[in-house]
């Protein structure tokens, strides 16, 4: 379908509203765009706008809880050190994201979290990947996964750091997909006269992307099983953790999923759960005051365990679902745009939706799931903030904690 049938089927023609003052290779460069984005995501728009959104049936899915993993660790560990020192395990670094919060246009792993010294968010997870390759004497592929927006910014910063003393053959980037932005009518908007505005389209795109950009072949050609899949903000993550690896491995699992137990019932993370029977995550602002209270047999909680984003896939397990279409999850947000009269405004408040595939929906297409308990203090410290919850200086006192000279 071409640019101009593909608007019309989308009742998206206000697209062009300025072809006219375009430069031939202007409007050449408009039309590719419109040709190459995905507008079946609107669809996501119009369902959200008609409660058309529906959940199944929640019910809850128990942890491998710390006593429990303490009680074989010696077991998963073993499993773990053996598969990554065969190579079988790579990393999936998640890079894509804007990071609007933080207020910065640089890519978040830029970021200069030290104090007395350079100390970037980037470093950091380096840091925490060679300390497993110390421990096993295996260098760990390392995959990241960037935007159209920061890919460059990514490259050269790994460059100029030499990155960061790891073996610049291990590791490999590759892009995720744009989508399309709309107004608050569901019209996409227009960034510039000659270009749509767009933003990443979520992170639960990673292994499509994978694919599209041919990476997926460097995973096959290694040898590599098991993909440990992280965001790249939680400066204190362990990365293809033996245990982890192991555990899932030996309770013969598709997927893991790292987490921590809730620092409160009310607390706003999104917790393990069972949808229909297939692993899932229900969101704190979907859980009950009934779900939320709801305790087993030992007088616990059930929905206790909050994901950190921090899963490990088995490919061929998620080969097997490649072909499944993740939901879009539409997400009010600011978007710089043309308004009516061509003037480019960048708003003060969300005046628009992006739309976003994310990992957790990955989980729910799998057949099961081991939600995986790890000490909070010791593996989770997200930065989203500049300061307050999750912020650098939050992220500041637990590295300090954990023996991280800052
Ligand atoms: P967040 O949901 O925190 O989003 O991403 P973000 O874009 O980094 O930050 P805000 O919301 O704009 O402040 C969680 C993880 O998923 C990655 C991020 O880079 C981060 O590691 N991500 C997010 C992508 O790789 N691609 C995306 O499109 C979105």
């Amino acid at each position: 379908m071409d640019a101009r049938e593909k608007l019309v089927k989308y009742h998206q023609e206000q697209l062009l509203k300025y072809f006219d003052e375009l430069s031939e290779e202007e409007r050449q460069e408009l039309l590719k765009q419109i040709e190459a984005l995905d507008f079946d995501v609107l669809a996501a728009f119009s369902k959200k706008h008609s409660g058309e959104e529906t959940r199944g049936k929640i019910t809850p899915l128990s942890a491998l809880e710390l006593p429990a993993i303490q009680a074989r660790r010696d077991e998963y560990k073993r499993a773990g050190l053996d598969a990554l020192k065969e190579g079988k395990v790579g990393a999936i670094l998640l890079a894509g994201g804007m990071g609007t919060r933080l207020g910065s246009n640089a890519p978040k792993g830029v970021y200069n979290i030290g104090i007395t010294r350079e100390l970037y968010i980037f470093e950091c997870i380096i840091n925490n990947i060679l300390d497993v390759v110390k421990e096993t004497g295996t260098y760990i592929h390392l995959f990241v996964m960037t935007s159209e927006l920061n890919d460059e910014d990514t490259k050269r910063f790994f460059k100029e750091k030499d990155y960061f003393n790891y073996p610049e053959e291990y590791v490999t980037f590759f892009k995720q997909e744009m989508a399309p932005c709309c107004d608050s009518a569901g019209k996409v908007l227009l960034e510039h006269k000659g270009k749509v505005a767009t933003s990443p389209n979520g992170n639960g795109g990673w292994f499509l992307s994978l694919i599209k950009s041919g990476v997926i072949d460097k995973v096959k050609a290694n040898g590599i099983e098991w993909l440990n899949v992280f965001a790249v903000d939680n400066v204190l993550q362990r990365i293809c953790d033996p245990a982890f690896v192991g555990a899932t491995i030996v309770e013969g699992k598709e997927v893991g999923a790292k987490v921590v137990r809730k620092n409160t019932p009310d607390e706003r993370v999104g917790v393990m759960c069972l949808e229909d029977g297939h692993p899932s995550i229900v969101e704190y602002y979907e859980l009950t005051d009934a779900m939320r209270d709801e305790k087993d047999e030992k007088g616990e909680r059930v929905y206790n365990f909050g994901v950190i984003l921090n899963y490990l896939f088995k490919v061929s397990s998620v080969e097997k679902i490649v072909n499944e279409k993740l939901p879009y999850h539409v997400v009010k947000k600011k978007i710089p745009y043309l308004d009516d009269k061509g003037n480019f405004v960048e708003p003060e408040e969300p005046n628009g939706y992006k739309f976003e595939q994310l990992v957790l929906d990955m989980i729910h297409l799998s057949e099961n799931c081991l939600p995986f308990e790890v000490v909070r203090e010791r593996e989770f410290a997200p930065i989203k903030n500049k300061t307050g919850v999750d912020s650098v200086e939050s992220a500041r006192e637990l590295l300090k904690k954990n023996g991280v000279e800052l």
